[in-house]
């Protein structure tokens, strides 16, 4: 396996899933479903398996987490913003804790850690939820200024913008499948919030370049490879990226599956892992001649069997089509931590690093070393 000199490599986490002590739509949405969940799951999990609560304390912890990342050797690393730690209130921005998001940037550059820094990991503040959420017509002026002030306040110590994770599989959940949050199941809401997120990333995209050009600034979808149905490819992993095409600078990947059936599969949702489906969907995005970033790959494998080859497998190919001239600038594994799946709680463990949810204590899994020696180029 070869990487150009400067390739990134690293860990993503999401503020919600890492951070603890967050009040927004999810927090509640966890309040009122977690004694339903821990009903359906037959009594094998209980209903503290579906409160995100203290999560891994990262919100306190994050300079160890940084130090374990640098310790396994990775030069850039993926976090969210939380909307609702800066603008509890409508309109009422919170300077404490955009302070605590520069101690985080800082931390990061401290350790020569690259930061990229999402906007939107599909939390919300509550005024926003009760306005309608990113189904409301007004959400792209209200995302626009947040944007802008997180802009404002970190634009010169942050190079790399993600605005918005996966708006496809938020949307399919909260407005068609209607099993997340908000729990709608409207054709027409799902098309409206898909127009209203495309609208708010084109708005934030300018206002992160006023406060700093050389800004570089995307989204990431979630990508599955569909071996069968150009169709299913086309409205899955193209459809919203084709309305923001004038307004990115980097096509984002999360790739974690494909539609291959005699994969072998994972422990969590049986999805098959298909590594060479990331080649695959490598291709399908060249074409666009945008630098392209792996921004979410991993598995929740809590017994760390098969997470080694997982990661191996998979960088085999980015590292062939990085031979073949795609230009594949970065890899972050999901996640670093293990941490909080949404609606399935905490027993999925996708961690590098194994959290015990009680203590804190924090647990390199040997398969973290592997990411470290393909690193190192060992
Ligand atoms: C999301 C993460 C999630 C991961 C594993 C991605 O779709 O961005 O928040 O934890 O998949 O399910």
């Amino acid at each position: 396996m070869r990487f150009p000199k400067d390739f990134l490599f690293g860990a993503a986490t999401s503020a919600h899933q890492v951070e603890g002590n967050n009040h927004n739509d999810w927090s509640e949405w966890e309040k009122k479903n977690a004694e339903r969940l821990s009903k359906a799951s037959g009594g094998k999990y209980p209903p503290e398996n579906y409160i995100s609560g203290r999560a891994c304390d990262h919100y306190n912890r994050f300079r160890e987490d940084f130090d374990i990342a640098k310790s396994l050797g990775h030069n850039a690393h993926r976090f969210s913003i939380e909307w609702s730690r800066i603008e509890p209130k409508e309109g009422n921005f919170n300077e404490k804790e955009i302070e605590h998001y520069r101690e985080v940037v800082k931390a990061l550059r401290e350790r020569g850690m690259e930061p990229f820094v999402t906007l939107w990991h599909w939390t919300l503040p509550l005024w926003m939820r009760d306005k309608g959420g990113v189904c409301s017509k007004e959400f792209p002026k209200y995302f626009a200024r947040y944007a802008e002030h997180v802009a404002r306040h970190l634009g010169k110590d942050v190079k790399y913008w993600i605005t918005l994770n996966e708006t496809n599989v938020q949307t399919s959940h909260g407005y068609l499948k209607g099993d997340w949050p908000p729990e709608k199941r409207s054709l027409f809401k799902y098309f409206a919030a898909n127009r209203y997120l495309a609208n708010a990333h084109a708005k934030a995209y300018k206002l992160i370049k006023k406060h700093n050009p050389s800004a570089q600034v995307g989204v990431t979808e979630l990508f599955i490879y569909f071996s069968q149905s150009r169709i299913k490819s086309f409205f899955w992993n193209h459809f919203f990226l084709r309305k923001i095409k004038t307004c990115q600078d980097f096509i984002g990947i999360d790739y974690y599956f494909s539609d291959r059936k005699e994969k072998e599969r994972s422990e969590f949702l049986d999805w098959p892992i298909d590594p060479e489906g990331l080649y695959k969907i490598i291709q399908e995005v060249k074409g666009c001649g945008k630098p392209v970033y792996i921004i979410e790959n991993g598995i929740a494998d809590a017994k760390d069997f098969r997470r080694e080859k997982f990661i191996k497998e998979h960088l085999e190919w980015v590292s062939k089509a990085i031979s073949e001239g795609v230009d594949v600038r970065g890899y972050f594994y999901w996640s670093l931590l293990d941490n909080f799946e949404w609606d399935k709680g905490f027993w999925p463990r996708f961690g590098l690093v194994e959290v015990d949810h009680k203590t804190m204590e924090r647990k390199i899994r040997p398969s973290a070393k592997k990411l470290t020696e393909i690193i190192k180029g060992l």
